[in-house]
């Protein structure tokens, strides 16, 4: 029987690096280079540098967010290896959010067919769900991680201390994750929820959030590391109508955040779970108090798109079968359906009766 509170032994809750720095002292890599962005070079580098050895090399990114994960970016970082000569014993931390750490690790994971990879958020999003679990990732044709591995970091080194300067959007934007994990995990879970909002939340309540989300998908993760039995598919909760959103953001220059993106894909997939008449666990109204909590804990400042531009990306997404378009439902807190096919009319009534004319 898996221990549900279990944490896998790559995460650590390492606020000084000594997890990180043991590594190092054990295995003594024949080359340490980070990867950072703009933001992550001003705000958290100066935490962790003092940590990392003598000749560690940086690779600086001079986009922040999103745009750094193209395939371009991994070809310019795949080049400094290659400069920099690493071997297959080097080591390549990436510090920061969600782009970074999914880049990174994309890189780590195809140089050489696999160098050492170290993680390090710096994002509540990127501790409660992007770095751990083993996927990486880029964007490839407009399409949210079209091109992407597994793979297993040698650690992953969670800090809350790198949340003190973390703009509220950001933490917003993070918690969004965390709201998912609850969802699909326990009614008790969504309970505890309602009480919290992440923009006056207390340094411990995060740190707490961070830990209940790495549990509650590392007991999911486990069962289906790589996505071949479906169980891991859960994770997807609002995000097959949240990625098409984002994609649609990036097509039209929106201002819309990955957390941001889910929050209303999830909203919109609690309502089609309502329309269900197979979700009999979500009778109609039955997620109408999260749904709100949802939209004041993570507000979009953005348009949204109208069904039929959602419905054309959604058909292109990667989890899809046989050309048929499947989303994550819930037939009440802590029951997901994982694959549950859904069609234009039930995706336009949703939107609809979230976003009345
Ligand atoms: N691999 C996975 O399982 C998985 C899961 C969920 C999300 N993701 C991916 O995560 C990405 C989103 O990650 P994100 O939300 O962390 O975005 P992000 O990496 O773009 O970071 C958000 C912004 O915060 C800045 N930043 C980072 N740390 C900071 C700090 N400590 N102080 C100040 N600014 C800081 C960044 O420079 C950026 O501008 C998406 O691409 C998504 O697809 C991956």
């Amino acid at each position: 029987m898996k221990d549900p509170h279990f944490i896998p032994p790559n995460v650590h809750l390492d606020r000084s690096f000594a997890q990180l720095r043991g590594w190092i002292e054990d295995k003594r890599p024949t080359s340490v280079v980070v990867i950072m962005d703009r933001m992550t070079e001003r705000h958290c580098l100066p935490l962790l540098s003092p940590h990392l050895p003598p000749g560690t090399q940086f690779l600086g990114l001079s986009q922040i967010g999103e745009p750094n994960k193209t395939l371009e970016h991994a070809h310019a970082i795949w080049d400094s290896l290659d400069g920099i000569g690493m071997d297959r014993h080097g080591l390549l931390i990436s510090l920061g959010g969600g782009t970074i750490t999914d880049l990174g690790a994309f890189v780590a994971s195809t140089y050489l067919r696999g160098v050492n990879s170290w993680l390090i958020p710096t994002t509540l999003l990127g501790m409660v769900d992007a770095s751990v679990g083993g996927k990486t990732g880029v964007n490839f044709n407009g399409l949210k991680n079209r091109i992407g591995t597994f793979q297993t970091a040698q650690g992953i080194s969670i800090n809350p201390g790198f949340l003190g300067t973390l703009p509220p959007r950001e933490i917003a934007n993070g918690w969004a994750e965390h709201v998912k994990h609850r969802l699909i995990h326990s009614v008790q879970g969504v309970q505890d929820l309602l009480g919290m909002q992440p923009a006056h939340a207390e340094a411990a309540s995060l740190e707490s959030a961070i830990l209940d989300s790495v549990r509650i998908k590392q007991h999911i993760v486990e069962e289906d590391p790589l996505e071949q039995n479906g169980n891991r598919k859960v994770l997807n909760f609002g995000h097959t109508i949240g990625h098409a959103f984002e994609s649609w953001a990036m097509d039209n220059e929106a201002d819309l955040k990955h957390g941001e993106a889910i929050a209303w894909g999830m909203r919109v997939a609690l309502k089609m779970s309502e329309l269900r008449p197979d979700c009999p666990g979500a009778p109609a109204g039955h997620f109408e108090e999260v749904s709100h909590y949802i939209a004041s804990a993570v507000p979009i400042s953005c348009p949204v798109p109208d069904a039929a531009a959602l419905w054309a990306l959604m058909q292109s997404d990667k989890k899809n079968v046989g050309g048929r378009v499947q989303v994550v439902l819930l037939n009440g807190f802590g029951c997901p359906v994982p694959h549950a096919e859904v069609d234009f009319e039930h995706l336009n009534a949703a939107i609809n009766a979230l976003t009345p004319a």
